[in-house]
């Protein structure tokens, strides 16, 4: 594996600058089978005096049934360059296609044999501590942007925070 174990804390802003532009994969499994999927909202932080890690997903999503099983998860940015992947993995279902063999990506396992890609610039490796359904009765009132994201179908996102256990870097 190209990828070497660095400090988090390293890592959180490029993951946070990587948000809205590049993105990141977010992949659950384990050796015998996973799944990975484009995502555009992460944040990371400190939570119960951890380092943690926060994903959304929606429940048609092919991972949210990985989600569901593991207790880990992780979350890949690849380069800029990776453009293709990012829009193939954003746009097609695991159900439909195998998006990891597609891509060419190479898979590499971290803590609890979770799942991520040798291609990455940066990796978290994620314990799942925390897990909630958005509920919209607690949208704040007057704040009409949220409600345009959810249309009459598709579900509101399942909000996974993790406890990130290992953090992987490219350079
Ligand atoms: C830029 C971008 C960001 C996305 N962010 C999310 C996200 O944060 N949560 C989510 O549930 N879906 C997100 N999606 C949609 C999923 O990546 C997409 O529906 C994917 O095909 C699901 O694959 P799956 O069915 O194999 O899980 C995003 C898509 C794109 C293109």
């Amino acid at each position: 594996m190209r990828l070497h174990s660095v400090d988090v804390r390293e890592l959180s802003p490029e993951i946070a600058r990587a948000m809205g532009g590049q993105n990141a994969l977010l992949t659950a499994g384990n050796r015998t089978g996973c799944n990975t999927m484009t995502i555009g909202w992460c944040q990371t932080g400190r939570l119960w005096n951890l380092p943690v890690c926060t994903v959304y997903v929606r429940p048609e999503r092919h991972t949210y049934g990985f989600m569901e099983a593991q207790a880990y998860f992780t979350v890949s940015v690849l380069p800029a360059e990776a453009r293709s992947v990012m829009q193939l993995c954003g746009s097609r279902s695991g159900r439909d296609v195998d998006k990891v063999k597609e891509c060419g990506l190479t898979l590499c396992y971290g803590a609890g044999d979770a799942p991520f890609f040798d291609q990455a610039e940066s990796v978290l490796v994620c314990r799942k501590l925390y897990v909630q359904d958005m509920d919209p009765s607690c949208i704040v009132a007057g704040q009409e942007k949220i409600g345009p994201f959810y249309g009459p179908a598709g579900g509101w996102h399942r909000i996974y925070t993790g406890e990130i256990v290992e953090a992987y870097a490219a350079k």
